[in-house]
Parts: C-alpha cells; structure tokens; sequence
C-alpha cells in the first residue's frame, strides 16, 4: 500500500495506475476508520480496479475549534486496517499541504447549504463540498463513495457533481451499524458508557417511525411522535429531527406519499450523534 503525503505523490501513483488502464475508486474519509469506513472501502473494490482512501482532517467543515481538537486520530491503526483491506493507496496530507495559505475559492451547494444541518452549522457544507472537490481533482477518481448515514452530505455532493458535471460516479453505501443497532462513527468513542447505551434510542427511533410512515401520518405528526419517543431517554438532547423528502430533503405537506428520509440529530454528553432511515409509505 503507498502512502501518500503529497499531491504530487498521489498524481503519480494515479497516473501509473491509469497507464496500466486500471479505473480508480475513491473513499474520502477523516480517519479513525470503523467497519463503516471499511465497508465503502469493500464496496470500492468491487467497483473499481484500484482504491484509493483518503484521510485527511478537513478543519474548513468544523464550526467549533473543539470540535476539530477533540476529532479523534490514529494514523498507525488507520494504514494497519487498510492494508489488511489491501487497499492501494493512501492520500494523507497535512493541512499546509492542501490549502494554500492565501486560497480565497469555495464550492458551495446554495439551497441545500441553509438547510438542515447546514443551517445547524454554518459553513459545514461549503468546507466539505470544497475539499471533496480538492480530492477529485487531485486524485482524478472514475468513482467515489459516501455512506448514507450522512444523508445531507451523500445528497450534496451528488447535486455538486451534477451541477458542475464532475466527471465522476458517486456511490451510496448503506449505513453500517453495531449490533445494538448504534450507526458506527468515529465519535462513538467518546461516548461515556451509559450515554453509549443511551444512544440506542435513535435507531430504536427510526425503526418506530419507518412503521408509523407507511401508517399514513402527516411529515408533521411523525416529527412530534418521533419527539416524544426520544424524549423517553433522558439522557438525549434533541438537536433536530426532520422528516423530508428523501431526494430533494424539501418538507413534505400533509399526508407522506412519496418516500421520506427521516433525519435524527442529537447530544449525549457534549458528542453530536445523527442518523438517518428513508422509510416509504405504504
Ligand atoms: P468521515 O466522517 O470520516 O466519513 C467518511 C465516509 O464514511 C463518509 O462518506 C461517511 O458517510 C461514511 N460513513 C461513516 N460512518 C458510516 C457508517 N456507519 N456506515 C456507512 N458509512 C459510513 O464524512 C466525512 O468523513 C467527511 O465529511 C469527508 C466526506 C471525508 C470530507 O471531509
């Protein structure tokens, strides 16, 4: 597996990998790699000839200092798992490395960057709508792959390629959860062991409203009852909870008749978790 640090690097190792012409994958990711992580990567490999997996702690999608400081890091265990998965290559720069210091460029989805959790965090969208672009040009992919469990963020980057005829596939990959039914993320760990439990109730959450949907509610009455069932866990604060429609994620009026992605945010302890479900009516 080549390590790559540098842009330069990585054209190389593409450019050898296209000369032999072989197509090219690519996972975008921060580290701290879970089955989730490796999961695209798998998917990757079916796809592609060779995959490419990037690692690099985007500090423009961060709204607060803490957050970006307390992201959790361990590149030596991150190139062990990916090795094992015999992944080909590895993109892992610094952050000098990939911005200039006077960049004054952004790549920004208008309409879907005010919504949701764009609307929660500022300028998340647009940092990481402007590294994922960094990425592509740099590593040139045929195919990239996002997991579902950032729902916003698979539907923004789709619509960025769409809008600037990207010449690259982006895949959907379903989202990986643990036995108890938590999605996996690299903030899991920082999850006290009783909040770790606690956090069961989103999926518990999501499984209650993909039953009440094909029931017939209103987006509106899903979004109260969903409220109410989360409530119960004490130890949850609700950060939002949306139902929307699940490609465009506009509001859905009245009753639900077309299928609808249930969109879950929320604080144990100071770690934001979110989750997601596209549930369609009956
Ligand atoms: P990161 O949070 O590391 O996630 C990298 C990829 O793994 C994303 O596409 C994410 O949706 C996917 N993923 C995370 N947990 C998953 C799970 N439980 N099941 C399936 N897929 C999962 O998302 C980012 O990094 C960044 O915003 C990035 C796109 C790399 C841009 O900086």
């Amino acid at each position: 597996m080549k390590i790559c640090r540098t842009k330069q690097e990585i054209r190389d190792t593409v450019k050898a990998f296209r000369s032999a012409g072989e197509s090219v994958g690519l996972v975008p990711t921060m580290g701290f790699l879970h089955d989730g992580h490796l999961t695209l990567v798998r998917t990757a490999q079916s796809r592609t000839d060779r995959v490419i997996v990037s690692i690099f702690v985007n500090p423009t999608q961060f709204g607060e200092a803490a957050d970006l400081d307390a992201y959790p890091r361990d590149e030596a265990r991150d190139f062990a798992l990916l090795e094992a998965e015999g992944v080909d290559a590895v993109f892992c720069p610094s952050v000098d490395e990939m911005y200039h210091p006077d960049k004054q460029t952004t790549v920004l989805t208008e309409e879907l960057d005010k919504t949701l959790m764009g609307a929660l965090r500022p300028g998340h969208f647009k940092g990481v709508c402007t590294v994922v672009t960094k990425l592509f040009n740099i590593t040139t992919p045929d195919q990239a792959f996002f997991g579902e469990k950032d729902y916003q963020q698979l539907q923004v980057i789709k619509t960025m390629v769409r809008d600037l005829d990207m010449p690259v596939g982006i895949t959907g990959v379903p989202t990986v959860r643990d036995v108890d039914g938590l999605a996996m993320s690299s903030r899991n760990v920082r999850l006290s062991a009783e909040d770790r439990k606690a956090a069961r109730i989103l999926n518990k959450a999501l499984a209650y409203a993909d039953y009440e949907v094909s029931d017939g509610r209103s987006a509106q009455d899903l979004e109260e009852e969903i409220h109410a069932f989360i409530a119960r866990e004490p130890r949850a604060r609700i950060e939002s909870i949306d139902v929307r429609d699940a490609t465009t994620l506009q509001k859905v009026e009245g009753k639900i008749t077309r299928p609808v992605v249930i969109l879950l945010a929320a604080r144990f302890g100071d770690v934001l978790l979110i989750d997601q479900r596209v549930a369609h009516p009956a």
